[in-house]
């Protein structure tokens, strides 16, 4: 397993619409375990494969609060049924770091995948995992959760990505 780079805002390859995976293979199956590499040692809950650059519509989570690894594996999955009620939970994204903001999204919702092993599944999801898969979903259709915010919020926060991309790290001698 190796870690990969995660990118972040702003970037467009983060804009892409993923395209979807014709089978689940030992290349896939590789690409998983790549991301949830990643994604553990980013500390995150949640990764979809264009946060390190690949267009595909897979997706990697594990909200176990222990660590105790109980990983979630979702390839080319769809939104079959969702909640007219809302939840909201404080977000954050690998993609766009040190920053989190509130963002209201169906309570429930029920999601269509392949697992790892190409088998067909559907996950009846609440809380935060409903909430989890529905940001990383929009992950795969170039959608990050700084969009549901208000224009002068989001483009504060780009701006200051992109200020600390372009500073390197100042160092007094
Ligand atoms: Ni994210």
């Amino acid at each position: 397993m190796t870690i990969k780079t995660i990118i972040t805002e702003p970037n467009k390859i983060l804009r892409q619409v993923s395209q979807p995976v014709s089978s689940v293979g030992d290349d896939e199956r590789k690409l998983m375990d790549d991301m949830l590499e990643t994604m553990y040692a980013a500390n995150g809950i949640g990764l979809a494969a264009i946060q390190i650059g690949i267009p595909k519509r897979i997706i990697v989570m594990d909200i176990s609060k222990d660590r105790n690894k109980n990983p979630l594996f979702f390839v080319n999955p769809i939104i079959k049924n969702k909640d007219k009620e809302k939840t909201t939970y404080e977000e954050g994204c690998l993609s766009v770091p040190n920053y989190f903001a509130e963002v209201d999204r169906p309570k429930y919702c029920e999601v269509e995948y392949l697992d790892y092993n190409g088998e067909n599944k559907i996950l009846k999801a609440d809380g935060l995992l409903a909430t989890c898969i529905q940001h990383e979903m929009d992950h795969l259709e170039g959608i990050l959760f700084i969009d549901y915010l208000s224009k002068l919020k989001k483009t504060m926060i780009v701006k200051k990505l992109s200020k600390k991309k372009n500073n390197p790290d100042r160092i007094i001698v």
